[in-house]
């Protein structure tokens, strides 16, 4: 059975240096249906390697309810990567970030008495270590000394990001996990990124890894640079446009880490797939196509025929690599700089140019070499290879999304009734003097709250004005005396501060007259957060949702009751699947265009063409969306305005300001029926007469 290993250059299997091409696909943003072809991908592309995180978020979203079918079937995914030769690197966390719901936790560790995330917590060691010692046990065959593809395996992820908050007991955490790690006895090497703790290797997330590499082989002489994540793209959020990175970047970065000594690289993500049902964590949009080599589809892009040229090379090449010494540069005039590796005979050599700006003419071997702003070209035994500043017209693919058959027949609609107090079997009313944070009461299983108030304007209160919540989160809808008045501005910061009352406030511009009105404001979660950061000096265990705070109208505070009603009522009936008959569904469409709160349904047949199917949500405004009663996901066509984050431009550019942020959802094949049945939940006003399918071409 194979022994994994590494030494000072690389990663070993049975003792052989191993250059590793990884690329991360996880599991549950795709379907089991497409697995096998994303592998497939991916080898052709010249990985040798599979990258995932495991998500015990999704696994136990309820406390001791295992989930290990259909996407969350893990042992299957690891099936195919092992028929098809390709190792797995198994990045287990638990904590995992990944733009997932609470960063991989599951919701309901918010629920145990005393529990802070990811420090020296009783509570939260418990239940970290249950899921760890179980999950290990449930893929231990897959472990490669068993057998099986996976070479690798993280615990942790990034708490370098968090340490400083935790001071020592941060440290005594990571010194428990890493000899907890151990105890497991997988039999393959522990990593964990940014951040370490003896025993493990430490390894590095980054847009350029290059630049890191002399600070990382001084403080680990004797272990590899392996780069976990290399981030060919970027995450996109509602309210903010699309983010890009170009495949000519990608290249310059992957081709620099290896010419300066790396031996492993990952590229997160390889395939970004989709934030299917609630999975997104706070402000995700539904879409985690990441930009990145495979599309949120499965499909390829002129990224990846671009990189799986490099990598082609990198593979011929790699026994000169690994098997030599890391390479020192030599200077070239204008800093230009090559590096060289020899082995038996053959020659690998890197010319690299960093300037972002100027292009440079060097002569090497004899030859003279133009090298553009921000490229390597790579000679192989004297011929020149690749210029990673050059994509070949042959790897362009252009994509787009076509309005396809079948239509949708004529929709349907029924309107959520405004919460009136009738208790449901699972959400009974609260009420309380107070408004109260969410998540107590739904426990994240609904991302729906209501809250209900009847105000008292007097006399010299009446008129225009600004109604103020103190205390609120995500994005909340006003109905005041049965009307839609107002809804949350957008864009949403991604991080806010849960001791900076501003971060929490929301303003609306209303007219009130005097007397009694009933106020009643839905608020809609968008996710968990996924870090401590987003909440400012905060452990995660302080995520809020909903309306805990105070309201004040033209500045002076309203006192009320409230009755706090959890979920919706075509929620609980599950009117998006098999309680669909337990409402009136209304065929009249004009009376229903443009209504807050309405459901709609409508049908279409199987499509002939076995091409990726989407939906295109045009016309619609926010809200979630069924296909044959499976969530695929939250919708918000909120347009594309806030500003990108200061450092990602460094590789990444934005695409489609003033957009819809996103407006074609995926309709993955697996979940196709002969006859189909498609449900919206609109929450604002929509006119569903423009959605159609669409495939992708
Ligand atoms: C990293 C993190 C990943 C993911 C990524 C952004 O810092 O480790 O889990 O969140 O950022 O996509």
């Amino acid at each position: 059975m194979p022994t994994i290993g590494y030494d000072y250059r690389a990663v070993t299997i049975n003792g052989k240096r191993t250059l590793l091409l990884s690329g991360a696909i996880h599991y549950p943003r795709s379907t089991p249906g497409m697995w096998r072809s994303l592998m497939e991908r991916s080898k052709e592309a010249g990985l040798n390697a599979i990258e995932t995180y495991v998500f015990w978020n999704l696994h136990e979203r309820r406390r001791g309810v295992y989930d290990f079918s259909d996407r969350l079937d893990i042992r299957r995914f690891l099936d195919i990567a092992h028929e098809l030769g390709l190792y797995v690197i198994l990045r287990i966390g638990p904590y995992i970030c990944a733009e997932t719901n609470y960063g991989g936790l599951p919701a309901w560790l918010r629920d145990v008495p005393g529990i802070q995330m990811r420090t020296d917590n009783e509570p939260f060691l418990r239940e970290m270590e249950g899921w760890v010692r179980l999950f290990c046990d449930y893929v231990r065959p897959y472990f490669a000394p068993n057998g099986g593809p996976i070479i690798l395996a993280q615990i942790e992820n990034e708490y370098g990001n968090i340490a400083w908050r935790y001071g020592e007991e941060g440290e005594r955490y990571l010194k428990r996990i890493a000899e907890m790690a151990e105890s497991l006895q997988v039999g393959v090497p522990w990593v964990m990124c940014k951040g370490s703790a003896p025993g493990i290797i430490e390894t590095i997330n980054a847009f350029y890894a290059h630049p890191l590499l002399d600070e990382y082989f001084a403080r680990y002489p004797n272990k590899p640079a392996l780069w976990t994540e290399h981030w060919p793209g970027w995450y996109d959020m509602w309210g903010y446009p699309h983010n890009r990175r170009t495949p000519e970047n990608i290249a310059y970065a992957a081709a620099r880490f290896f010419a300066a000594g790396g031996t492993g690289m990952n590229y997160y993500m390889w395939h970004g797939g989709t934030n299917f049902d609630r999975d997104g964590s706070f402000l995700q949009t539904t879409s985690y196509d990441y930009d990145a080599p495979l599309d949120e589809f499965g499909l390829p892009t002129t990224k990846m025929y671009h990189l799986a040229h490099l990598h082609q090379i990198l593979q011929d090449y790699a026994p000169v690599l690994v098997e030599s010494e890391r390479a020192q540069p030599e200077q070239l005039p204008e800093n230009a700089l090559a590096y060289a590796y020899q082995r038996d005979g053959r020659s690998l050599v890197f010319l690299c140019n960093d300037d972002t700006q100027k292009a440079v003419s060097v002569s090497y071997g004899g030859r003279r070499y133009q090298l553009p702003p921000q490229s390597v070209t790579i000679i192989g035994d004297g011929q020149p290879l690749m210029n990673t500043a050059q994509v070949e017209p042959r790897y362009v693919v252009e994509r787009r999304f076509e309005a396809c058959d079948p239509k949708l027949t004529p929709f349907q609609w029924w309107v959520e009734p405004l919460p009136n107090g009738e208790p449901t079997p699972l959400h009974p009313p609260v009420l309380s003097d107070k408004p109260v944070e969410q998540l107590q009461f739904t426990h994240d299983e609904t991302d729906y709250c209501w809250y209900v108030a009847k105000l008292m304007v007097l006399p010299h209160q009446e008129g225009s004005g600004v109604l103020e919540l103190h205390g609120v989160a995500d994005v909340v809808h006003l109905f005041l005396d049965g009307q839609f008045v107002a809804t949350t501005p957008a864009p949403l910061p991604e991080n806010r501060n849960l001791d900076d009352p501003e971060s929490f406030t929301q303003r609306f511009e209303l007219t009130l007259s005097a007397g009694e009105h009933t106020l009643a404001i839905l608020c809609c979660a968008l996710g968990l957060v996924k870090g401590d950061w987003m909440l400012g000096e905060r452990n995660m265990v302080d995520e809020r949702k909903g309306f805990w705070g105070k309201l004040l109208w033209r500045g002076e505070p309203l006192e009320a009751p409230w009755r706090i009603e959890a979920g919706l009522k075509g929620e609980h009936y599950r009117v998006f699947a098999e309680g669909s008959a337990l409402v009136r569904w209304e065929s009249s469409l004009e009376v229903a265009r443009g209504k807050p709160l309405c459901w709609w349904k409508t049908t279409f047949e199987r499509p002939k063409s076995s091409t990726p199917l989407v939906l295109d949500l045009t016309g619609m405004t926010k809200g979630t969306a069924w296909l044959n009663g499976r969530c695929i996901g939250r919708y918000w066509l909120v347009p594309g305005t806030g500003k990108p984050e200061e450092w990602l431009l460094q590789a990444v550019y934005q695409e489609g300001e003033g957009l819809p942020t996103q407006r074609y959802y995926h309709l993955p094949a697996d979940w196709l029926h002969e006859q189909n049945v498609l449900v919206l939940f609109e929450e604002v006003g929509g006119d569903p007469t423009q959605v159609r399918l669409c495939m992708r071409v």
